[in-house]
């Protein structure tokens, strides 16, 4: 795996942003949005939802529709990634949201329904959010009970799907969140800069902190110590913002570098450190990576990443207190790792059991159905490390299990086969044509 090149815009950002830009007072124009179908269902959710933003939003989610086909990022470092996928949005602040515009479908995206519920827990209209078959059975009490408590009345399906959301005043609230998680931290500022007085979330662990960082630069009253954020109430303006690079999807090509002993660059990528922390496990497993912030945009630290040199990879533990930190990423490092000299351990990893699929128990099964040795301990997952030998396994409908043992196939002693590979479009349009672009052989 050779070469340089760009991956789509961040999905996590991306998500904040339109979420920003359509409940913001004014014009704001976002460049670098990324295809993937989790962005989408946050555009299309957003579109139903503001009047004055839905022909720019169903524009470009139409626009793209076609371009999703050829995917639309290029390869050359002189590509701004701007082509195409700039959408100017007109918002007219939160309180010109509407309702009574029916079901809002948040696909496959955690991160669109956990938001959003933020955002109508203080709208003055009645929402029904819905998913898939897979979000509806992921937790939803973990965003209604501190929703309640500020003043919204949120009903849950036995804990899940579909969420009823009456919006109401909100008042601020102090909460300290059981599990870590930057979509429930986020729901909670989204509401808490609606909420009359100070809203403070504390989190058990370091979690993304996309959305404290996106208020603060729009100017809004957020205050950030020791594992606690606090705002206050704040109605931002428009805002214009380029979208930096995925790097939990470059974490995909950077496992694949690290497995088949490659050099690589990727240029324009997020290097936000609550999401490069995957690049340190890395290291200590023998990747030599270099990462060079050349810019920022609406507080977020932008630039290349290099993956420099690969020595024999050796195994690691991966503590509990890392996890909330390579939450996205364990898929690849468990790739990673199945080469590894050694046994590598991610210790406590209940999180994992919630999230697209079952990931800690898929990440055991697929690997050993590929030729590796692994096994879930209590909330652990042990792998043993030495290689695989191939064979045939299934992506589960989970976008980072598909990519991830396509990583781990990349090194494997014979053939791989991996049914499912479709669902890396949720956050990474193109993924397939990216490891052919860097070398991979791939057929099917
Ligand atoms: C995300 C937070 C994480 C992560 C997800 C995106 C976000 O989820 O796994 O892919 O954008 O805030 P949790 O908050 O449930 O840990």
């Amino acid at each position: 795996m050779r070469g340089e090149i760009e991956v789509p815009g961040d999905k996590s950002i991306a998500h904040r942003w339109l979420i920003l830009a359509v409940t913001g007072r004014g014009p704001s124009t976002l460049s670098n949005l990324p295809l993937a179908l989790d962005v989408r269902s946050s555009a299309g959710c957003l579109a139903q939802l503001s009047p004055s933003a839905r022909p720019s939003l169903e524009g470009w989610l139409s626009r793209t529709a076609r371009l999703g086909e050829t995917h639309s990022f290029t390869w050359d470092d002189s590509s701004t990634g701007d082509a195409g996928d700039k959408v100017l949005v007109e918002g007219e602040g939160r309180k010109a949201l509407v309702g009574g515009v029916g079901l809002l479908d948040c696909g496959n995206s955690g991160t669109t329904m956990r938001l959003l519920a933020g955002v109508l827990a203080s709208a003055a209209f009645e929402s029904v959010l819905d998913g898939d078959d897979s979000l509806r059975t992921r937790p939803m009490e973990r965003i209604a009970e501190p929703l309640r408590r500020m003043g919204a009345e949120v009903r849950t399906t036995d804990g899940h799907a579909p969420l009823h959301i009456e919006g109401a005043p909100l008042k601020g609230i102090d909460f300290r969140l059981t599990v870590p998680s930057a979509q429930v931290k986020s729901a909670i500022l989204l509401a808490g800069v609606a909420a009359d007085g100070v809203t403070t979330v504390r989190d058990p662990a370091a979690t993304r902190d996309h959305t404290e960082r996106a208020l603060e630069a729009l100017g809004a009253p957020v205050r950030a110590e020791g594992g606690a954020v606090s705002v206050s109430a704040f109605q931002h303006e428009g805002f214009t913002a380029s979208v930096p690079g995925d790097v939990s999807s470059a974490a995909f090509l950077v496992g694949s570098a690290a497995v088949t002993g490659g050099d690589l660059t990727i240029r324009r990528v997020g290097l936000n450190e609550t999401r490069t922390h995957f690049l340190r496990v890395l290291e200590r497993m023998g990747v030599g990576t270099e990462r060079r912030v050349t810019g920022r945009e609406l507080g977020e630290p932008v630039g290349d990443l290099q993956v420099r040199s690969v020595g024999t990879l050796v195994g690691t533990t991966v503590e509990p207190w890392e996890l909330p930190l390579v939450i996205d990423e364990v898929p690849v490092l468990a790739a990673v790792a199945v080469h590894a000299a050694g046994e590598s351990r991610f210790r406590g990893g209940a999180e994992l059991r919630v999230k697209e699929s079952d990931r800690l128990g898929g990440l055991a099964t697929a690997l050993r159905a590929l030729g590796g040795q692994s096994v879930v301990e209590g909330d652990d997952l042990v792998i043993a490390g030495g290689g695989l030998a191939g064979g045939q396994t299934e992506a589960t409908g989970d976008h980072r299990m598909a990519m991830a043992l396509a990583v781990a196939a990349l090194a494997a002693g014979g053939e791989c086969e991996i049914d499912g590979m479709e669902s890396a479009e949720v956050s990474f349009p193109g993924f397939v044509e990216a490891l052919g672009a860097l070398g991979a052989r791939i057929g099917g």
